[in-house]
């Protein structure tokens, strides 16, 4: 089963308040969009899914939201609770490895699929791709599991950061300007830790060039 079949057949089957990342209210993503936005400006939700924090970007007034899934079917369960409300955003569907080009934003928020990709071509193709999507002092928004979270999600591997080894993966051009790590409850109790960054992309000429230091997570666990 491919990725797109695999992610349809999840939400085909499970009901959206069910599946194991589910929260009612996303405070901690909605906290650091609006600390890295306050003006409200542009964001993408990069594997969104049927997310409600689309719900709450609209109703908070941002500029532009765009919601980007690999999984028609959760983007559909999106809009239909949005009713008209949905018209105000702009909806993907695609793998965000194959995609080439998306347009300029502010704000890239990611929660838990990062951590999906165990391929390192898979991560630099996002890595290059959100770098050139986001506009210089723009905040990229990065949620995945954390070094003590779970191995596997929805019976896929999954990479665990904390901030080293995720500022090392994005590299240089992104600074962590804050960093948390929340513990989410599954629907049914279970605890899996979070890590959280925020990150500003720099412009290339202050980056800090990282000379032959590791770029990857297998290369700091190597
Ligand atoms: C664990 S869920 C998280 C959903 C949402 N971000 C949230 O926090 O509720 C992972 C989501 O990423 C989507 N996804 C997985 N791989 C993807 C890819 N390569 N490109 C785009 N979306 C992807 C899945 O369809 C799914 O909606």
């Amino acid at each position: 089963m491919d990725r797109h079949e695999h992610w349809n057949s999840i939400y085909q089957t499970k009901a959206v308040s069910d599946v194991s990342w589910f929260e009612s209210e996303p405070n901690t993503s909605l906290t650091l969009i609006t600390a890295a936005s306050p003006k409200r400006g542009s964001v993408i939700d990069v594997g969104g899914g049927a997310s409600r924090l689309v719900d709450r970007l609209v109703a908070a007034g941002f500029e532009s939201v765009t919601v980007l899934d690999i999984s028609e079917i959760a983007l559909e369960h999106a809009k239909a609770r949005l009713g008209v409300q949905a018209n105000q955003v702009r909806w993907i569907v695609g793998d965000i490895c194959q995609i080439a080009e998306l347009s300029r934003c502010d704000v890239w928020h990611d929660r838990a699929v990062f951590h999906f990709l165990t391929d390192p071509h898979d991560r630099r193709k996002y890595v290059d791709l959100v770098t050139r999507t986001l506009r210089v002092g723009g905040h990229l928004i990065m949620g995945t599991f954390a070094i003590d979270g779970p191995l596997k999600c929805s019976g896929q591997d999954v990479c665990r950061y904390d901030a080293r080894t995720l500022s090392h993966e994005l590299g240089p051009r992104f600074n962590l300007v804050r960093e948390l790590s929340y513990t989410h409850l599954t629907p049914t109790s279970k605890p899996q830790s979070y890590f959280f960054g925020l990150f500003e992309l720099l412009p290339q000429s202050i980056a800090p060039t990282i000379g032959s230091a590791p770029r990857t997570a297998e290369d700091l666990s190597a």
